[in-house]
């Protein structure tokens, strides 16, 4: 089935034409950064009209770059949740509107679930794995056993991953998103500077929480005074992701043994970190463990990412409602309970 797909959940408007939820003919996103930098994190209002003016021109260019026209496409899948709600409106009004016009079905899909199984567009995974999902709104530990069987084993219960990241950037007075730039400094870094705490560590759950590590940068920061140079501030953002990645990788593995799974797949946004990446490849080595990362391309949100489980979805005859409505609040869990056939 060839597939457009629409992601319009946060500061990325995207869109991408796949074919039988494997190939992809085109994935296009444009990114609002240069927006929302000076503000320090994504203005929902102008996150909403951004995505307005790009959805219309960017369908146009997806369908071109594929060498596709409207008519050969046979169902639309589209961000449904959870995100911002005026900016998950625009793709979710657009997507039906289109659906509705050229009589093909609509899928409305699940933003985490997209990031989860993004990586079967590059690699074929085995069901059952481990996923971590970690972005800038989720850090959640999930058994996938299928296409819209997904188990909670744990989450954050404070702070998001990337959330932490963005922060902990701010606090060192570098540029929004902070994720990116606080990986590239760590790699300038010595993480041995500073001993950051691992929250939650031996907690004997799958839960993460990140804002008392995020407390303690900024404790350490405020002891240093006006003293704080470039090589200080590398130091701390290796120090920080040290800390971070260690938490992430040593649940992530207790969570694996616990549910006898030897396939983990790191998905979402934080997963185009290299120390993370670096962490998990050096245990599967030593462990008998596979760990899969999409492609940085795929990691962060794009569109192309939905295709998985909108054409598995649409080729069992689920579809959504001509009523769908956006949801900025939806559990991964409840992802394919909405369905009509
Ligand atoms: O999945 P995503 O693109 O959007 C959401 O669904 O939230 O994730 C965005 C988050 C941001 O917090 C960003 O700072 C973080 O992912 N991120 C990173 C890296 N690249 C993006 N965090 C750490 N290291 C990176 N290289
Ligand atoms: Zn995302």
């Amino acid at each position: 089935m060839l597939l457009l797909t629409i992601e319009s959940s946060c500061d990325e408007t995207a869109v991408a034409v796949v074919r039988d939820g494997r190939d992809l003919l085109s994935n296009l996103i444009i990114s609002q950064i240069d927006t929302h930098a000076r503000f320090g994190g994504v203005v929902p209002e102008l996150a909403s009209r951004q995505h307005l003016q790009a959805i219309c021109p960017l369908v146009d260019a997806a369908l071109e770059d594929a060498g596709m026209t409207l008519s050969q496409i046979e169902g639309i899948a589209v961000t449904r949740g959870p995100g911002l709600i005026g900016a998950l409106l625009v793709g979710v009004a657009y997507a039906k509107a289109l659906a509705f016009t050229l009589q093909i079905p609509l899928v409305g899909v699940h933003h985490i679930e997209g990031h989860i199984l993004a990586i079967q567009l590059e690699q074929k995974v085995e069901y059952p794995f481990l996923s971590l999902a970690v972005s800038g709104g989720h850090s959640h530990l999930f058994r996938v056993d299928g296409i819209g069987h997904y188990t909670l084993l744990g989450r954050t219960i404070d702070d998001a991953a990337g959330e932490a990241f963005d922060k902990v950037a701010k606090m060192l007075g570098l540029p929004y998103p902070g994720g990116p730039v606080i990986d590239r400094l760590a790699q300038q870094g010595d993480a041995s500077t500073v001993r950051f705490p691992r929250p939650m560590l031996k907690k004997p759950n799958f839960n993460f929480s990140f804002s008392g590590l995020k407390t303690s940068v900024l404790n350490h920061i405020e002891s240093l005074g006006e003293t704080i140079d470039e090589q200080k501030i590398a130091n701390i953002a290796a120090s920080f992701q040290e800390a971070a990645v260690d938490v992430l990788l040593q649940k992530t593995l207790r969570a694996a043994r616990q549910e006898g799974l030897s396939r983990i797949v790191v998905a979402g946004g934080v997963a185009c970190n290299s120390g993370l990446r670096h962490a998990f490849q050096s245990v599967s080595l030593k462990e008998s463990i596979d760990v899969y990362f999409p492609s940085p391309l795929l990691c962060s949100d794009n569109a192309a990412m939905l295709a998985v489980a909108g054409d598995a979805y649409l080729e069992k005859g689920l579809r959504s409602a001509t009523d769908l409505n956006a949801i900025s609040n939806w559990p991964l869990t409840e992802a394919a309970e909405y369905f009509i056939e």
